[in-house]
């Protein structure tokens, strides 16, 4: 440590992801974004991370640059709102903060998103770095450009692509992490495998794996191995007119669940729940689809090795296949009511399908429902 992973968007340098295991090249990773030093800072972060992180970073900062100011929203995806940018936005205004500055993201998902599309539309664009302290957000949601918030009950329905200037991973901050934090990251760590990397998936699927158990080793191996996944997908597709879909995977039927169960369930525990769903209509693609029923055993298999549930709680048996099924067709990223769904052809190979209909989705959820 510290690793470096450069990611180019159309195949120009575009930033640096930094993984290491303290905030000590912090400062020095951000002066050396740009030849001109940022006049000014400002630390968005949420109440919880504030606790444990915002005074070590903002001596850091401080140390360097004479204007280091904060804002801190409540936790939470009740809280991704436009209400909250808006907050942000006057916070800026009233420091005079100018295309010179630099926000910073310092936090999980939510946080990265909101600074993200905060950064993206103030002044039509300012700089943002984001310092992702959850494992979601090192393995996914800090990494891509994608920026946004939730608008009436549709999540990341107002967005805007903005690339960070630079990902600064310090992966101590997962030693502090809810169980189910790190859980609902490792969500997104299957997919990866699941979706384009089978020897990866078969590590994390290894004799002995234990969330519990994992060595710093093996935390490092996970972040870095689903940073170069995404790295590649990015890429290759940075907006999303191909490929980068495949990362929806376990996502449909996962944001749908998510939403009427009113968010009470972790992001993650959703995809898992979406991902087994997933590979039962993979199934269905083809006569001969590579996916088969020890495919199935073995993801319920790895999502219990990683504290994941493989089936709606018994607390949500209200919740009905007709509903899910109505859920992912108002999703912002069905067409017209047709869904895009993305399928295994195999494991580490996905693709998408457009031609399910309601029974076979039926039959799937009916699979994951208590
Ligand atoms: N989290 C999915 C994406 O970045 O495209």
């Amino acid at each position: 440590m510290p690793k470096i992973i450069p990611i180019t968007c159309e195949n120009k340098f575009s930033y640096n992801i930094i993984i290491n295991d303290n905030f000590e090249n912090l400062v020095r990773n951000i002066n050396s974004i740009k030849s001109e030093k940022y006049d000014k800072i400002c630390v968005f972060t949420d109440s919880n991370v504030a606790k444990a992180y915002i005074d070590d970073i903002v001596d850091r900062l401080s140390a360097e640059y004479n204007i280091v100011i904060t804002y801190i929203m409540e936790p939470g995806e009740e809280n991704k709102q436009l209400s909250v940018v808006e907050g942000l936005y006057e916070h800026l205004i009233g420091n005079h903060f100018t295309r010179k500055d630099l926000l910073i993201a310092l936090g999980g998902g939510v946080v990265g998103d909101m600074c993200g599309f905060a950064a993206a539309t103030y002044l039509r664009g300012i700089d943002f770095i984001q310092i992702p302290t959850t494992l979601l957000s090192q393995v996914d949601s800090s990494i891509g450009g994608k920026t946004g918030v939730d608008y009436l009950s549709y999540k990341n329905m107002i967005g805007a692509f903005h690339m960070p200037r630079l990902v600064y991973i310090n992966l101590e901050t997962l030693n502090s992490l809810p169980r189910e934090q790190l859980s609902c990251g490792m969500g997104e760590v299957i997919k990866y495998g699941m979706i384009m990397d089978r020897d990866f998936y078969s590590w994390l699927a290894s004799d002995g794996k234990k969330l519990d158990d994992l060595s710093r080793e093996d935390i490092f191996h996970i972040v870095e191995t689903s940073i170069l996944c995404k790295k590649q997908v990015v890429e290759e597709d940075p907006r999303e007119h191909g490929i980068r879909a495949h990362l929806n995977f376990g996502h449909t039927i996962g944001h749908a669940i998510e939403k009427l169960c009113d968010f009470k369930l972790y992001h993650g525990q959703c995809v898992a729940i979406g991902m087994v769903a997933a590979l039962y209509l993979s199934m269905k693609s083809e006569a001969d689809s590579g996916i088969s029923d020890t495919d199935i055993s073995d993801l319920r298999r790895i999502l219990d090795i990683y504290g994941l549930y493989d089936c709606v709680p018994t607390e949500f048996s209200s919740l009905k296949a007709s509903d899910i099924i109505d859920a992912m067709k108002s999703d912002k990223k069905a067409d017209a009511g047709r869904i895009k769904f993305v399928i295994l052809k195999e494991v580490g190979k996905a693709d998408t399908y457009m031609d399910f209909n309601d029974s076979d989705y039926m039959a799937a959820i009916n699979k994951v429902l208590p």
